[in-house]
């Protein structure tokens, strides 16, 4: 079962494989940042990966589109930035991802 770190919330959640980065996350009660709930359209769920990206199915041609379009050729050809709802893991991944927070916890309640 992958197991996937997000930082830098500094937690790490165990997902079923083939899961995406923010449904796991989602799965384990926390809120990923999204603005259109996970389409695939909004680029808000982007985040950096830091260890494991052999252990994530290939980016798409959606998603390197959406990421191109939103946030430039450069930043996708340098291969760390991927879309959290759409980036499927096979085995243990670490992410960076600002916002990411205790679903329903206050800001000022995280450790
Ligand atoms: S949540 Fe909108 S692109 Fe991923």
């Amino acid at each position: 079962m992958p197991r996937l770190r997000i930082l830098p919330l500094d937690v790490i959640v165990e997902a079923p494989d083939g899961d995406t980065i923010m449904a796991s996350a989602n799965e384990a009660g926390l809120y990923w940042p999204t603005t259109c709930g996970g389409q695939g359209i909004c680029t808000s769920c982007a985040c950096s990966i830091d260890e494991g990206a052999d252990s994530l199915e290939p980016m798409g041609r959606s998603e390197k589109r959406t990421l191109s379009e939103e946030m430039g050729e450069a930043r996708v050809v340098a291969g760390r930035l991927r879309l959290a709802c759409q980036t499927r893991m096979h085995g243990d991944v670490t992410v960076t991802k600002l916002g990411v927070r205790r679903a329903g916890a206050s800001l000022l309640a995280i450790d």
